[in-house]
């Protein structure tokens, strides 16, 4: 198995694998939409903390990550954003390999904290993430607004004031 930096070949498979993971079945973010922007994006901002496994020529999972630093403090905080394994993989330590390397690879950077979220009921994330050493589980709340009635509204509204100039 090896683990490299993301690349741009890359996007592609590390796209499709989320969408099998993050929308068919799990969501272990529901509050962060998997689709191609945040793939995209994350390569874009901090591909230095993107990361796939390989075995022989199948891309079998990702891990991609952020650093947040803020400039009034003196810790550096990594971000675990994502991570995911081929089904067909499962528990053969590619998350192991990946997490560890994106371990690494924090250290290196000067971090002091590591932080992921799941949802409550990603048993394997969770014991994963335990497993890890992750600990101090904190409990939140999310909560959601559907504005698709008011959008109607909003862009009536618009366009009524677009008529009138
Ligand atoms: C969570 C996930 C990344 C684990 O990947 P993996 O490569 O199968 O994990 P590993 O083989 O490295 O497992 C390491 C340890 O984690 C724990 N673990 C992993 N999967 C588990 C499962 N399904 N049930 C219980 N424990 C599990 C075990 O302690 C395991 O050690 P063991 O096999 O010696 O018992 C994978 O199941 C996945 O992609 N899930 C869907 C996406 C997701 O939830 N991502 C995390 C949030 S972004």
């Amino acid at each position: 198995m090896k683990i490299r930096p993301v690349e741009v070949d890359d996007l592609a498979p590390v796209f499709h694998l989320g969408e099998k993971l993050f929308t068919a079945n799990t969501v272990p973010n529901l509050y962060r939409t998997w689709d191609e922007f945040e793939v995209v994006g994350l390569y874009q901002s901090d591909a230095e903390y993107c990361f796939v496994a390989e075995i022989g020529e199948h891309l079998v999972g990702f891990v991609l990550g952020t650093v947040i630093s803020k400039t009034k403090s003196a810790w550096k905080y990594g971000h675990l954003i994502w991570m995911g394994v081929d089904p067909a993989f499962a528990r053969q330590g590619v998350a192991d390999r990946l997490a560890r390397h994106f371990l690494e690879t924090m250290l290196e950077e000067g971090v002091r904290m590591l932080i992921v979220d799941t949802e409550a009921d990603n048993l394997p994330a969770l014991k994963f993430f335990r497993k890890m050493g992750f600990t101090n589980p904190q409990e939140h709340i999310y909560m959601t607004m559907n504005l698709s009635g008011r959008q109607q509204t909003a862009l009536e509204k618009k366009g009524n004031g677009q008529a009138k100039k």
